[in-house]
């Protein structure tokens, strides 16, 4: 076993595990961060996206041990004192969530686009989105979820 230390959610974290396992299974099996899903484990659906030194990736294709001393987000840094962060809320008022399962990852890349572009015209939300695939909502209320998103942080 390895030790990795690393910024988890703005908490300096620590934790034991094989430096070849990937981040997203060290986040659910070891971290019991279960938000972040496995829906390919291939790098092809997005379910898995975290943030990582501010950058939207997949965490099925990185392995834990390149997270030494960066900074990390996952779905669980955005609730924060009881309440939802404004993309949460901007998805569930949009009508942009169906099954949920896509969801997690389609608001961390829509946060990562946000933190650097506060104000992104649809062309640029359809390209921080595309490799978020979801098989149920058609993407129209994904794209006006991230619109009302930016809104909402601009208010
Ligand atoms: S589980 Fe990582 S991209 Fe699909
Ligand atoms: S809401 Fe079901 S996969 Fe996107």
């Amino acid at each position: 076993m390895d030790t990795i230390s690393f910024m988890l959610n703005g908490v300096q974290t620590q934790i034991e595990a094989d430096k070849n396992w990937t981040l997203l299974y060290v986040l659910r099996e070891v971290c019991d961060l279960t938000g972040t899903k496995c829906g390919c484990s291939t790098g092809d659906c997005g379910a898995c996206k975290i943030i990582l030194d501010g950058v939207a990736k997949n965490a099925c294709l990185i392995k834990i041990g390149a997270l030494e001393g960066r900074r990390l987000e996952t779905i669980e840094g955005l609730y924060c004192d009881g309440k939802l962060h404004p993309i949460q809320q901007a998805f569930i008022e949009s009508g942009a969530i169906q099954c949920g399962f896509c969801t997690p990852g389609m608001i961390i890349s829509a946060k990562a686009l946000l933190d650097a572009n506060p104000n992104p015209t649809d062309d640029e939300i359809i390209k921080a989105l595309s490799n978020n695939l979801c098989r149920c909502t058609g993407y129209v209320k994904i794209i006006e979820a991230v619109r009302m998103a930016a809104r909402l942080l601009a208010e």
